[in-house]
Parts: C-alpha cells; structure tokens; sequence
C-alpha cells in the first residue's frame, strides 16, 4: 500500500529514537512491498527556535495531510521554568486537541529477557499484559485555566459522550483480549469520576454484557498495578490519571523506553509517540533506546495502515532483539550496553524470522 507519514522528531532524543523507527518502517515497506513517504516537519523546542511556535501551522497542516503521524519527544531544558508562556509541551497538547485524538493507547507488556531490569521481582512480572486506555482530549489538561497572585485553578470538566467513546473502545479491546475492563476513578471524591463510573456501567450493561467489568480507585490502582500487575487486562481512565499511571507502569517492562503508544480519534488518522520524553541528559550521545518508538511504528501499521501483520512483526523482531541480550543502557545490560543504531540494525535484522 501506498501511505504518507509525518515525522514529527521533535526535541533531545527525539531524532535519534525516530531515525530507527522510520529504518525500521522502511524495511517493512521493502519487505511487505509498501510505499511509504516520509514528511518531516518540525515541533516542540525545535519549531520554537525555527519559528516562536511550539507547533507551527505548517507541521500542524503535514500532520492533518498524513495518513499517520509517527512523534519523537518534546521538551528542553531551556523551558525547565514553568511560568514560560511559549513551551514545547503545547505542540503536544495542541495536536491532541487539533486532530481531536481522543484516546490514548499504552500497552504494557514485560519481556522475560529483561526482567532484570524492572525493580520489581520477576516473580511478578510473568504474563503481564496490559492495555491502559487514557482519555487524552478531556479532563483538567483542557479545562479553564486561571490564575491571580494569590490564586490558580483548573476546571475538570467530562461529558457523557466523552467517558462513552473511550469506554466503548476500552470495551472493544478487552473482547478482542481477556475480557476484562478495569475503570480507574476517584469517585469517592470527584463529581466527573462519578459520572465516569455511570457512564461505564450503562455502557457497559447495555452493550457488552459479557465483558467483566471493576472499578477500581486510582490510589490502589496505583498500589494494586505493583503488587499484582498480571491481574489486569484492559484498564480506561481519565486523562491524568492515565497519564501518572502509565509511568508507572513502565516500570514493569522495566524501562520508559520500552514503551509506544497510540493517539487515536475517530478516523483512521492517529499520532504514534513513545511515552517518554526528550532526555536532554542523553541527548545527542547515540545511547537512547529506540524500541517505544519503534514499537509506537508497529502501532501505526496496525491502527493507521491496518497493516497487523506487518505490526506484528516487529513487535516480534523486538522481542528477538531483548532475548538475544541486544540492550541499550536503560536495560541495565550486564554486557556492554548497545546503542541506538545498534538496537535498529538488530530490530531490521529479525524482521523476517518467524
Ligand atoms: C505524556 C506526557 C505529556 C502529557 C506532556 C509532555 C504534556 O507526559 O504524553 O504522557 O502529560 O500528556
Ligand atoms: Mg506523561
């Protein structure tokens, strides 16, 4: 198939994890007899330097163009004050809200082969399988922003349709898994948490009886996810809560840098970004981990493209690549740690096995 994909590389590690992904990409296009375009356009630090924004209407008009956008990280360190008005995380937030990516997929899986690298005992990490979807459009991310001297406030604000779309997707996803959907809220305390818990439960009873259905706080969410990680399939939640969560988990796999994700909204258009950020502090040095933008590459095959196949390929080259020890310094390797280049040419090279 023929598809055009903005390159979003953005700030730090950005570049260098993103020049793998898009290796990676166009082995699968050579092997799968794919023609994929590549439009690069700048976001984040690097637009503010080029430009004065973080997202100008240039990169914002090639992402609208694409069939897909693959994002390397935001954020320096110049911007480490947080009154800057101008600041690279609204590039972020602005295509989120722009191309109304309403849902955010984190998968969370742990890989035998570096459970020593997760600070959790292994013993917990066995079959461990999780599919967060964090509600990214909504919440008190995009709420009324005030602010006096004396005084802040940040409105958190859900509708109904809003919490539905995203328990219908988190709903979907579990029937094609283990059939189990947990619901993170703070409905002992917050009035949008208890429409969200309303909302699953009439969804959920109305349409997908067989799917099992909890509730779950986000505190012993939070607690539960290290003592029992293995128990949980499918989890929906809030935007800020998904978002302190899914760091968390990442400790799981053992690393922020083996992590994807997947932005979605209601076309095929989606933004595919690891969930870390931009390093400054390994910046430039060639040592990042490349695999959550790669994995987030395999995403876009599979939700953009509806390219599976090709998908799982290199979620399966990736394992290939953990299992024969491949690891960057993240990993905590017991060996010399590889680097970036090194983990994309061992990511290609098992591409084509089984
Ligand atoms: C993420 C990030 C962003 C968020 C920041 C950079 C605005 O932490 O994608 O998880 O909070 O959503
Ligand atoms: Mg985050």
């Amino acid at each position: 198939m023929k598809a055009t994909l903005a390159v979003l590389a953005g700030d730090g590690i950005g570049p260098e994890v993103t020049a793998e992904a898009l290796r990676v990409l166009e082995a699968v296009a050579s092997r799968f007899g794919h023609d994929f375009t590549f439009h690069a356009a700048p976001v984040g630090a690097a637009a503010i330097d080029l430009t004065g924004e973080p997202l100008p209407k240039a990169t914002l008009e090639v992402a609208r163009a694409s069939d897909a956008i693959l994002f390397g990280a935001i954020g320096d360190p110049r911007f480490a004050d947080p009154s800057h008005k101008v600041r690279p995380e609204q590039a972020i937030l602005g295509l989120r809200r722009e191309l109304a990516l309403y849902a955010n997929l984190r998968p969370v899986v742990t890989y035998p082969a570096v459970y020593d690298a997760s600070p959790l005992k292994a013993e917990l990490l066995a079959h461990v399988d999780i599919m967060v979807v964090r509600e990214l459009t909504g919440g008190i991310y995009f709420g009324t922003k005030s602010r006096s001297a004396s005084e802040a406030s940040d409105l958190c604000v859900y509708t109904r349709p809003e919490i539905e779309r995203i328990v219908h997707l988190g709903a979907r996803l579990a029937m094609a898994r283990r059939s189990k959907l947990t619901s993170v809220d703070k409905a002992n305390v917050l009035e949008t948490s208890r429409l969200w818990r309303a909302v699953v439960d009439d969804v959920m009873a109305a349409h997908y009886p067989s799917v099992a259905v909890e509730h779950m706080y986000i505190d012993a969410a939070a607690m539960h996810l290290l003592r029992r990680p293995a128990d949980f399939d499918v989890v929906i939640t809030e935007n800020m809560f998904g978002d302190i969560l899914t760091d968390e988990a990442s400790m799981l796999p053992g690393s922020l840098g083996l992590c994807p994700s997947a932005s979605l909204g209601a076309g095929s258009l989606g933004l595919y970004e690891p969930i870390h950020g931009s390093a400054p502090d390994i910046a430039g040095r060639g040592i990042a981990n490349p695999i959550g933008t790669i994995l987030s590459a395999a995403l876009l095959l599979r939700h953009s493209l509806s390219l599976p196949e090709e998908a799982a390929a290199i979620e399966r080259a990736v394992g290939a690549t953990l299992s024969a020890g491949i690891r960057t310094a993240d990993l905590r390797p017991s060996g010399p740690a590889a680097s970036t280049v090194q983990v994309g040419d061992a990511v290609i090279a098992r591409l084509g096995e089984a």
